[in-house]
């Protein structure tokens, strides 16, 4: 293995390091996920749970904010917390405490035996949660239990170009954009593949307990998807309410707030990674500054080969 072989490892090592066979499809998870899979697989859920699902860096903070701001109250103290505290990582919360045996029961649960994963067992109900696993991958009861859930996607050349500048950040990703591509359009990612993911939710998208938001359409008009998204939630809020929601889950206004960045969360190793904003740009159509034409082609027909007989209508110009 030569040296840059190495640092390309090292660089992806902690999120790729196997793949997992479910059914059909390929999918791609750390070593780290693949041995607390059994713990996802029997995750308890509640009824009165809202999961946020998603691929990474599709919008999840930003829908998982609104969510909370929706369920709980936007002006009591708990909204200064942490976002991951208010609305734990699944897949995060587990490693955190990897030497619990238990399942991260909610401790008004009768049945929970008392020690589970700090946070979430922690959480009082109505539970907020948030997920990348694929739709395979998600605990079982899920699809037993129904919870609401929040799928958000988003264009995928703009999903990629935030998880390069993610990866040098978080995880010391120190090759090249070209190469970050590449791994993207093989699907040799974590969470990948891409469309699997997002196919298996918006074939989903009728059911009563699903709700499947598009990044772009936030953008575009984040008053409408307020709306939707609290319909969705059975909340009744009123015009006033939709316009402080509106503008407090701006852009500029959740860079500006401490507990929904993670810009404490500063691995990176180097300046350049130092500076990179976890809300860093939050446009639709940055890959338009990143990708080569050829990329772009390239983009086209992955995608193209993966929408073959779907009734998905974005991301193919
Ligand atoms: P960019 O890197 O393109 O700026 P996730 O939360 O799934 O990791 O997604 C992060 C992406 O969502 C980042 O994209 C971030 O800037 C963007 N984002 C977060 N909050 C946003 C908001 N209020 N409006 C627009 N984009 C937002």
């Amino acid at each position: 293995v030569s040296s840059t072989d190495m640092d390309r490892l090292q660089g992806l090592s902690i999120h790729i390091s196997s793949f997992l066979k479910v059914g059909p499809e390929r999918v791609i998870m750390s070593s780290f996920f693949t041995d607390l899979y059994s713990k996802y697989e029997n995750f308890p859920v509640y009824q009165d749970d809202t999961w946020v699902v998603t691929y990474p860096k599709s919008g999840t903070t930003w829908a998982q904010e609104l969510v909370w701001c929706l369920i709980k109250d936007p002006k009591s103290p708990e909204a200064k917390l942490e976002l991951k505290k208010r609305f734990p990582f699944l897949e995060f919360e587990s490693l955190r405490d990897p030497g619990l045996d238990t399942t991260g029961m909610r401790k008004d649960d009768p049945m929970c035996p008392g020690n589970t994963w700090q946070i979430l067992h922690n959480l009082s109900a109505p539970r907020t949660i948030k997920s990348h696993l694929p739709k395979e991958l998600l605990p079982k009861q899920i699809w037993q239990v129904k919870p609401k859930i929040v799928y958000v996607c988003r264009d995928p050349r703009d999903v990629c170009v935030s998880f390069y500048y993610q990866f040098i950040k978080l995880h010391g990703y120190k090759d090249t954009f070209n190469h970050f591509v590449q791994l993207f359009l093989d699907d040799i990612m974590l969470y990948s593949p891409f469309w699997v993911h997002i196919l298996n939710f918006w074939k989903m998208r009728h059911e009563d307990h699903i709700l499947f938001l598009r990044y772009e359409d936030m953008t575009k008009d984040l008053a409408a998807v307020v709306r939707q998204v609290a319909a969705f939630l059975g909340r009744n809020v009123n015009e006033e309410q939709v316009s402080w929601l509106t503008h407090h889950c701006t852009f500029e206004e959740m860079s500006k707030n401490p507990a929904v960045n993670y810009d404490t969360f500063r691995m990176a190793p180097t300046q350049e990674a130092k500076e990179i904003k976890f809300m860093r740009k939050g446009k639709v159509g940055d890959w338009r500054n990143h990708l080569t034409e050829e990329q772009q082609k390239a983009f086209k027909q992955w995608t193209l080969k993966y929408l073959q007989g779907s009734d998905f209508p974005y991301y193919q110009d």
